[in-house]
């Protein structure tokens, strides 16, 4: 008897199951009423009684084996998983492994980040959440003056005392008075974050986006400073033959004030519907810092001099990849997403 159990006990290991209909003829053969196993055990009840022992548990031990393997095949078949490593096929094609890429405004803004840290700037943060006195006072916009009116401001807490209204930031040159006020010149830094203006969505405006803002504070920094590093950025960021454009304007924390126009990418100056038929497109605001603003920080405007841009990463983004709408950049519709996938190395 114990010969035969050795047998049926090579047989139920060396058993290949595949499909049900396998685990179904291992069921009938060795675990069913009728199988072998159940049978060896009526055999054991004429076993001799010194063997009776042994025996009882060579034949529990086989039981549990076949039970076993049928558990967990049943459990593989049912989960449709491959049964056994013979099952993988090695020569069919991988499952492509679908990574994430980085945002087109994140692109932009490491690319920003990589020209101005060759020029020796480097990189300041501050709060979302500003008081008045950072966001505009600071910064020479006197009270109740238009100017304030240009940015349409989210209000978190009006207290009405002057300079401490709490506020989404409407800008990034909160992060000049605050860099100013911690830190004295040489300061050459530039201030990449998220700004919020009051503005309905559409394709032109929206309710929170990003800007870059520059700024160097230092004895002896002038115009043609400030000119030569916007040309700079212009060619390294658009193409070696961009040209740039200073227009006089205002800015309350900058005097002179100018705003930066680059020449038009798509038409190369002939005149299109980007840039309006003007071949010039504007990408930032700028200025020598307002003695004012240097004089808030406790800094002497008879000793150091500055100069300071803002400009918007949507629209530098728009520019470099023809984007025309700025709510693509925040819907997360995965079709325009994957379409910035760049490879790296
Ligand atoms: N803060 C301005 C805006 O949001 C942009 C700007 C203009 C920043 C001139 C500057 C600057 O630092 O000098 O429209």
């Amino acid at each position: 008897m114990e010969e035969k159990v050795k047998a049926i006990q090579q047989e139920v290991e060396a058993f290949l199951v595949k499909s049900k209909e396998d685990l179904e003829t291992f069921r009938l053969r060795f675990i069913s009423k009728k199988g072998l196993v159940p049978t060896l055990f009526d055999d054991l009840k004429a076993a001799l009684p010194e063997e009776k022992k042994k025996l009882g548990k060579v034949l529990n031990d086989l039981k549990q084996l076949a039970e076993g393997k049928f558990k967990t095949w049943q459990e593989e078949l049912e989960n449709g998983a491959a049964t056994t490593a013979t099952d993988i096929d090695l020569s069919l094609p991988v499952i492509p492994n679908k990574t994430g890429n980085l945002h087109p405004l994140t692109l932009t803004r490491y690319r920003i980040i990589e020209i101005f840290e060759r020029l020796g700037f480097n990189v300041s943060d501050g709060p979302e959440v500003e008081d008045d006195w950072h966001n505009f006072s600071a910064l020479n916009f006197p009270p109740n003056h238009p100017a304030r009116e240009m940015q349409d401001t989210f209000f978190v807490e009006k207290s009405g005392a002057e300079g401490s209204d709490v506020l989404l930031r409407t800008h990034t040159s909160n992060v000049q008075i605050r860099l100013m006020e911690k830190q004295k010149p040489p300061i050459r830094s530039i201030m990449p974050g998220r700004v919020y203006r009051n503005e309905a969505i559409s394709a032109r405006a929206h309710c929170f986006f990003h800007q870059v803002e520059g700024l160097y504070v230092d004895r002896n920094v002038s115009f043609r400073d400030l000119k030569q590093t916007l040309y700079h950025f212009a060619k390294e960021m658009f193409g070696q033959d961009t040209k740039i454009r200073l227009r006089p304007s205002f800015f309350p924390f900058t005097e002179p004030s100018a705003e930066i126009d680059i020449s038009c990418l798509i038409c190369h100056g002939k005149g299109c519907n980007v840039c309006k038929y003007s071949g010039w497109v504007e990408i930032a605001g700028s200025g020598m810092v307002h003695p004012n603003v240097l004089r808030h920080v406790n800094i002497d405007p008879e000793e150091f001099t500055g100069f300071a841009f803002g400009m918007g990463i949507e629209r530098i983004t728009m520019l470099r990849y023809g984007v025309n709408d700025l709510r693509l950049y925040s819907e997360n519709d995965l079709r325009f997403l994957k379409q910035f996938k760049v490879v790296i190395g």
